[in-house]
């Protein structure tokens, strides 16, 4: 039997950022669509679906492989930093409305309970998203893709989480909309909770389609019973 989860144990959450906080993945799409048509590579919304959770550079190499594009290490960089540019035109334009449905009052409900929270996301880009959705002082800490070397599924984003709020790994619970990221939690030895549906998140501990009306003991209750049964 798996080990039991106690509410009372949880005392860190680590939420990822693209596709949990905000869908910016219409903003990446729009960007690298621009980038594959100048390059003549077809991408579709079908293929964006590769992209979730993955780091920037290995996206473009992606995109490259499904047009059958191979490309020096410095024309990469550069094609990325382009992608990049146009990406920011999209995010500098970004409305603090656009924070997905529920998710301030969850975080907002979970600090005034005490928990502990951190981002844990791929982005460079992260703090001026979260910037534009004046959310900065919902975090204690935030591990993005300026802090971090290792991708997801590598639990690295989430264990320097747990390290930065100063809490054992299994005390900390993760917030993830893509696969590599619910892998990510859990090669770091914590529940991960897929925002997405058991097609796409096939391994969470327990899906939810978003924060809406849902608070943080309501989750913990909901993972005991799956974990205890
Ligand atoms: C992840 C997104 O959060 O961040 C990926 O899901 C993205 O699609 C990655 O490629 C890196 O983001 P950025 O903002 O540094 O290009
Ligand atoms: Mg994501």
């Amino acid at each position: 039997m798996q080990e039991k989860v106690k509410e009372k144990e949880i005392k860190g959450l680590l939420f990822d950022l693209d596709g949990v906080i905000v869908d910016t993945a219409k903003y990446h799409f729009l960007a690298w669509k621009k980038l594959a048509d100048e390059l003549n590579i077809d991408f579709t919304l079908q293929d964006n679906e590769r992209l979730k959770g993955v780091s920037r550079m290995r996206s473009f190499e992606i995109v490259l492989e499904i047009g059958g594009v191979t490309m020096s290490e410095e024309e990469k960089e550069k094609n990325c930093a382009k992608k990049n540019d146009i990406y920011l035109e999209y995010i500098n334009q970004l409305k603090a409305e656009e924070i997905l449905p529920g998710v301030r009052e969850f975080l907002t409900d979970a600090r005034k309970n005490g928990y502990k929270i951190a981002l844990g996301s791929a982005s460079k880009n992260s703090r001026l998203i979260m910037e534009k959705l004046g959310i900065m002082d919902l975090f204690d800490e935030i591990i993005d893709g300026t802090v971090t070397s290792k991708a997801k599924p590598d639990p690295e984003v989430f264990q320097k989480g747990a390290e930065f709020l100063k809490l054992p790994y299994d005390s900390c619970i993760v917030f993830e909309d893509a696969a590599a990221g619910i892998e990510a939690a859990h090669n770091a030895g914590m529940l991960a909770v897929g925002i997405g549906t058991v097609e796409n998140l096939p391994e969470a501990d327990l899906l939810l389609p978003g924060f809406k009306n849902i608070v943080i003991e309501e989750i913990l209750k909901k993972l005991q019973e799956v974990k205890n049964d």
